[in-house]
Protein backbone atom coordinates (compact mmCIF):
# COMPACT_ATOMS: atom_id res chain seq x y z
CA UNK A 1 0.00 0.00 0.00
CA UNK A 2 1.88 2.91 -1.01
CA UNK A 3 0.98 6.57 -2.33
CA UNK A 4 3.10 7.99 -5.12
CA UNK A 5 5.02 11.15 -3.76
CA UNK A 6 3.60 12.61 -6.74
CA UNK A 7 0.22 12.03 -5.78
CA UNK A 8 0.31 13.50 -2.62
CA UNK A 9 1.71 16.36 -3.85
CA UNK A 10 -0.71 16.71 -6.25
CA UNK A 11 -3.74 16.85 -3.18
CA UNK A 12 -1.46 19.06 -1.22
CA UNK A 13 -1.78 21.95 -4.30
CA UNK A 14 -4.98 20.98 -4.55
CA UNK A 15 -5.58 21.32 -1.06
CA UNK A 16 -3.22 24.22 -0.70
CA UNK A 17 -5.58 26.29 -2.61
CA UNK A 18 -9.37 25.16 -1.83
CA UNK A 19 -11.48 28.09 -0.94
CA UNK A 20 -14.24 25.73 0.06
CA UNK A 21 -13.22 22.67 1.29
CA UNK A 22 -15.55 19.80 2.29
CA UNK A 23 -14.37 17.14 4.10
CA UNK A 24 -16.86 14.03 4.28
CA UNK A 25 -16.07 10.93 6.56
CA UNK A 26 -17.00 7.51 7.52
CA UNK A 27 -16.12 5.05 10.04
CA UNK A 28 -12.58 4.24 8.43
CA UNK A 29 -12.07 7.63 9.69
CA UNK A 30 -11.56 6.54 13.61
CA UNK A 31 -10.33 2.83 12.53
CA UNK A 32 -7.03 4.17 14.06
CA UNK A 33 -8.70 6.00 16.93
CA UNK A 34 -10.03 2.40 17.53
CA UNK A 35 -13.23 2.00 17.06
CA UNK A 36 -14.30 -0.67 14.16
CA UNK A 37 -15.90 0.20 10.75
CA UNK A 38 -19.04 -1.10 9.61
CA UNK A 39 -18.07 -3.39 6.43
CA UNK A 40 -15.02 -4.74 6.64
CA UNK A 41 -15.11 -8.35 6.12
CA UNK A 42 -14.00 -9.81 9.27
CA UNK A 43 -13.83 -6.79 12.15
CA UNK A 44 -16.63 -4.89 10.50
CA UNK A 45 -19.21 -4.28 12.95
CA UNK A 46 -22.08 -5.87 10.38
CA UNK A 47 -19.50 -8.90 10.30
CA UNK A 48 -20.56 -9.81 13.70
CA UNK A 49 -23.65 -8.17 14.54
CA UNK A 50 -26.68 -7.75 12.32
CA UNK A 51 -27.76 -4.44 11.69
CA UNK A 52 -31.55 -5.68 11.48
CA UNK A 53 -31.56 -6.56 14.80
CA UNK A 54 -29.76 -3.75 16.26
CA UNK A 55 -30.08 -0.45 13.99
CA UNK A 56 -33.63 0.01 13.33
CA UNK A 57 -36.74 1.07 15.02
CA UNK A 58 -38.50 -2.13 14.11
CA UNK A 59 -35.53 -3.76 16.01
CA UNK A 60 -35.79 -1.18 18.89
CA UNK A 61 -39.51 -1.79 19.31
CA UNK A 62 -38.92 -5.58 19.14
CA UNK A 63 -36.16 -5.95 21.41
CA UNK A 64 -35.69 -2.06 23.42
CA UNK A 65 -33.61 -3.57 26.10
CA UNK A 66 -31.13 -5.28 23.60
CA UNK A 67 -30.76 -2.67 21.48
CA UNK A 68 -30.35 0.05 24.10
CA UNK A 69 -27.33 -1.81 25.50
CA UNK A 70 -25.55 -2.45 22.39
CA UNK A 71 -25.48 1.11 21.91
CA UNK A 72 -24.46 1.56 25.71
CA UNK A 73 -21.52 -0.76 24.66
CA UNK A 74 -20.66 1.25 22.03
CA UNK A 75 -21.43 4.41 23.64
CA UNK A 76 -18.66 4.18 26.45
CA UNK A 77 -15.86 2.98 24.23
CA UNK A 78 -16.36 6.04 22.23
CA UNK A 79 -15.26 7.94 25.91
CA UNK A 80 -12.39 5.90 25.99
CA UNK A 81 -10.83 6.32 22.62
CA UNK A 82 -9.11 9.30 21.35
CA UNK A 83 -8.91 11.56 18.07
CA UNK A 84 -5.74 10.78 15.67
CA UNK A 85 -3.05 12.55 13.85
CA UNK A 86 -5.39 13.05 10.82
CA UNK A 87 -8.64 14.08 13.30
CA UNK A 88 -6.05 17.17 14.45
CA UNK A 89 -4.88 17.64 11.00
CA UNK A 90 -8.69 18.13 9.37
CA UNK A 91 -8.87 20.88 12.14
CA UNK A 92 -5.88 22.66 11.74
CA UNK A 93 -7.10 22.88 8.17
CA UNK A 94 -9.18 25.89 9.53
CA UNK A 95 -6.47 27.69 10.13
CA UNK A 96 -5.28 27.32 7.04
CA UNK A 97 -8.44 27.29 4.79
CA UNK A 98 -11.36 30.18 4.21
CA UNK A 99 -13.49 27.35 4.55
CA UNK A 100 -13.47 23.85 5.90
CA UNK A 101 -16.51 21.86 6.74
CA UNK A 102 -16.72 18.49 7.74
CA UNK A 103 -19.27 16.39 6.88
CA UNK A 104 -19.53 13.05 9.15
CA UNK A 105 -21.69 9.85 8.88
CA UNK A 106 -19.22 9.21 11.98
CA UNK A 107 -21.52 9.36 15.51
CA UNK A 108 -18.45 9.17 17.90
CA UNK A 109 -17.68 13.38 17.75
CA UNK A 110 -14.02 12.55 17.39
CA UNK A 111 -13.79 15.65 15.17
CA UNK A 112 -15.32 18.22 17.44
CA UNK A 113 -13.01 16.54 19.83
CA UNK A 114 -10.05 17.55 17.98
CA UNK A 115 -10.89 20.75 17.36
CA UNK A 116 -13.06 20.94 13.99
CA UNK A 117 -15.46 23.47 14.60
CA UNK A 118 -17.96 23.00 11.84
CA UNK A 119 -18.97 19.20 12.13
CA UNK A 120 -22.20 18.22 10.15
CA UNK A 121 -23.36 15.32 12.12
CA UNK A 122 -25.39 13.38 9.16
CA UNK A 123 -25.93 10.19 11.25
CA UNK A 124 -26.37 11.87 14.89
CA UNK A 125 -24.26 11.62 17.79
CA UNK A 126 -23.68 8.75 19.76
CA UNK A 127 -23.15 10.06 22.93
CA UNK A 128 -26.61 11.54 22.86
CA UNK A 129 -29.78 10.90 23.61
CA UNK A 130 -33.24 11.69 22.56
CA UNK A 131 -36.92 10.16 23.60
CA UNK A 132 -38.30 7.35 20.72
CA UNK A 133 -41.14 9.21 19.93
CA UNK A 134 -39.96 12.46 19.27
CA UNK A 135 -42.63 14.47 21.70
CA UNK A 136 -41.44 17.61 21.93
CA UNK A 137 -40.39 17.52 18.29
CA UNK A 138 -37.24 15.88 16.32
CA UNK A 139 -34.68 15.58 18.08
CA UNK A 140 -36.78 15.99 21.74
CA UNK A 141 -32.98 15.73 23.37
CA UNK A 142 -32.59 13.83 27.16
CA UNK A 143 -30.07 14.38 29.41
CA UNK A 144 -29.97 10.62 30.48
CA UNK A 145 -27.80 11.65 33.81
CA UNK A 146 -31.51 13.35 34.78
CA UNK A 147 -33.56 9.95 33.87
CA UNK A 148 -35.28 7.64 36.47
CA UNK A 149 -32.81 4.40 36.39
CA UNK A 150 -35.59 1.94 37.24
CA UNK A 151 -36.12 0.71 33.65
CA UNK A 152 -33.55 -0.45 30.99
CA UNK A 153 -34.14 1.80 28.49
CA UNK A 154 -34.93 4.30 30.59
CA UNK A 155 -38.16 6.47 30.13
CA UNK A 156 -38.66 10.15 28.50
CA UNK A 157 -39.85 12.25 31.60
CA UNK A 158 -42.21 14.55 29.20
CA UNK A 159 -44.10 11.41 27.67
CA UNK A 160 -43.38 7.73 29.25
CA UNK A 161 -41.94 7.35 25.74
CA UNK A 162 -38.43 4.79 25.76
CA UNK A 163 -35.40 6.91 25.10
CA UNK A 164 -33.02 6.01 22.74
CA UNK A 165 -29.29 6.69 21.34
CA UNK A 166 -29.78 9.99 18.91
CA UNK A 167 -28.11 8.22 16.25
CA UNK A 168 -29.88 7.55 12.15
CA UNK A 169 -31.14 4.01 12.15
CA UNK A 170 -31.87 1.97 8.86
CA UNK A 171 -35.25 2.76 7.84
CA UNK A 172 -35.11 6.12 9.28
CA UNK A 173 -34.51 9.46 7.59
CA UNK A 174 -31.48 11.79 8.13
CA UNK A 175 -31.76 15.25 10.19
CA UNK A 176 -32.92 17.85 7.44
CA UNK A 177 -31.31 20.42 7.75
CA UNK A 178 -27.81 19.01 8.32
CA UNK A 179 -28.56 16.89 5.03
CA UNK A 180 -29.52 20.24 3.10
CA UNK A 181 -26.37 22.02 4.61
CA UNK A 182 -24.27 19.12 3.47
CA UNK A 183 -26.09 19.29 -0.30
CA UNK A 184 -25.58 22.85 -0.56
CA UNK A 185 -21.88 23.12 0.87
CA UNK A 186 -21.46 20.29 -1.87
CA UNK A 187 -22.83 21.93 -4.55
CA UNK A 188 -21.00 24.76 -3.80
CA UNK A 189 -17.51 23.46 -2.86
CA UNK A 190 -14.11 23.28 -5.21
CA UNK A 191 -12.31 20.38 -3.18
CA UNK A 192 -13.93 17.29 -1.62
CA UNK A 193 -12.10 15.72 0.59
CA UNK A 194 -13.21 12.00 1.45
CA UNK A 195 -11.72 9.62 4.24
CA UNK A 196 -12.55 6.27 5.04
CA UNK A 197 -15.94 5.88 3.49
CA UNK A 198 -17.07 3.10 1.59
CA UNK A 199 -19.22 4.95 -0.50
CA UNK A 200 -22.11 2.30 -0.24
CA UNK A 201 -24.88 3.99 2.06
CA UNK A 202 -27.23 6.92 0.62
CA UNK A 203 -28.04 9.79 0.72
CA UNK A 204 -24.27 10.20 2.31
CA UNK A 205 -22.74 8.58 -1.00
CA UNK A 206 -24.62 10.76 -3.38
CA UNK A 207 -22.67 13.84 -2.00
CA UNK A 208 -19.77 13.82 -3.97
CA UNK A 209 -21.80 12.97 -6.88
CA UNK A 210 -23.52 16.21 -6.37
CA UNK A 211 -20.49 18.07 -6.12
CA UNK A 212 -18.71 16.60 -8.64
CA UNK A 213 -21.13 16.67 -11.32
CA UNK A 214 -22.96 19.39 -10.23
CA UNK A 215 -20.60 21.49 -8.72
CA UNK A 216 -17.32 20.81 -10.62
CA UNK A 217 -15.51 20.46 -7.09
CA UNK A 218 -11.98 18.39 -7.27
CA UNK A 219 -12.40 15.05 -5.22
CA UNK A 220 -9.85 13.44 -3.55
CA UNK A 221 -10.28 10.00 -1.81
CA UNK A 222 -8.20 8.31 1.01
CA UNK A 223 -8.90 4.54 1.74
CA UNK A 224 -7.02 1.55 1.88
CA UNK A 225 -9.11 -0.08 -0.20
CA UNK A 226 -10.54 1.09 -3.39
CA UNK A 227 -13.90 2.55 -2.37
CA UNK A 228 -17.16 3.00 -4.44
CA UNK A 229 -16.56 6.80 -4.72
CA UNK A 230 -12.48 6.06 -5.82
CA UNK A 231 -13.93 6.03 -10.00
CA UNK A 232 -15.57 9.10 -9.47
CA UNK A 233 -12.77 10.72 -7.46
CA UNK A 234 -10.11 13.02 -9.49
CA UNK A 235 -7.11 11.36 -7.22
CA UNK A 236 -7.05 8.11 -4.94
CA UNK A 237 -4.85 8.17 -2.10
CA UNK A 238 -4.39 4.52 -1.08
CA UNK A 239 -3.68 4.84 2.54
CA UNK A 240 -5.16 5.06 6.31
CA UNK A 241 -6.36 8.44 7.66
CA UNK A 242 -3.82 8.56 10.10
CA UNK A 243 -1.03 7.89 7.29
CA UNK A 244 -2.10 10.10 5.21
CA UNK A 245 -3.46 12.78 6.56
CA UNK A 246 -0.04 13.91 8.35
CA UNK A 247 1.41 13.31 5.63
CA UNK A 248 -0.46 15.91 3.31
CA UNK A 249 -0.36 18.40 6.63
CA UNK A 250 3.45 18.06 6.33
CA UNK A 251 3.51 18.82 2.42
CA UNK A 252 1.47 22.15 3.77
CA UNK A 253 3.59 23.00 6.30
CA UNK A 254 6.58 22.33 4.46
CA UNK A 255 5.41 24.61 1.30
CA UNK A 256 4.40 27.83 3.74
CA UNK A 257 8.30 26.92 5.32
N1 LIG B 1 -8.41 4.86 7.17
C1 LIG B 1 -9.25 5.21 6.16
N2 LIG B 1 -10.20 4.37 5.68
C2 LIG B 1 -10.28 3.14 6.23
C3 LIG B 1 -9.42 2.71 7.27
C4 LIG B 1 -8.45 3.63 7.73
N3 LIG B 1 -7.62 3.31 8.73
N4 LIG B 1 -9.77 1.44 7.59
C5 LIG B 1 -10.79 1.10 6.80
N5 LIG B 1 -11.11 2.12 5.97
C6 LIG B 1 -12.17 2.19 4.97
C7 LIG B 1 -12.66 0.87 4.46
O1 LIG B 1 -11.84 0.40 3.37
C8 LIG B 1 -14.08 1.21 4.01
O2 LIG B 1 -14.09 1.67 2.67
O3 LIG B 1 -13.29 2.78 5.60
C9 LIG B 1 -14.48 2.35 4.93
C10 LIG B 1 -15.50 1.98 5.98
O4 LIG B 1 -16.68 1.64 5.36
P1 LIG B 1 -18.01 1.31 6.19
O5 LIG B 1 -17.68 0.36 7.27
O6 LIG B 1 -19.05 0.92 5.21
O7 LIG B 1 -18.34 2.71 6.90
P2 LIG B 1 -19.16 3.94 6.33
O8 LIG B 1 -18.92 4.16 4.89
O9 LIG B 1 -18.90 5.07 7.25
O10 LIG B 1 -20.65 3.44 6.53
C11 LIG B 1 -21.69 4.32 6.33
O11 LIG B 1 -23.20 2.73 7.30
O12 LIG B 1 -24.11 1.23 8.85
C12 LIG B 1 -23.81 2.47 8.54
O13 LIG B 1 -24.59 4.22 9.79
C13 LIG B 1 -23.42 3.49 9.53
O14 LIG B 1 -22.47 5.66 9.15
C14 LIG B 1 -22.40 4.31 8.78
C15 LIG B 1 -22.78 4.08 7.34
Amino acid sequence: MTIHPAQLRAAADVLRQAQRLVVLTGAGMSKESGIPTFRDALEGMWAQFDPEELATPQAFQRNPRLVWEWYEARRLKVFEVQPHAGHYMLAALEARLPQVVVVTQNVDGLHKRAGSTDVIELHGNITQHKCFANCLGDPTLLNIATLATDSVPPHCPYCGAYARPNVVWFNEVLPMAALERAQSLCLRADVVLIVGTSGIVQPAASLPYLAKRQGGAYLIDVNPQRDELAPLCDLFLQGTAGGVLPQLAALLEQSEG
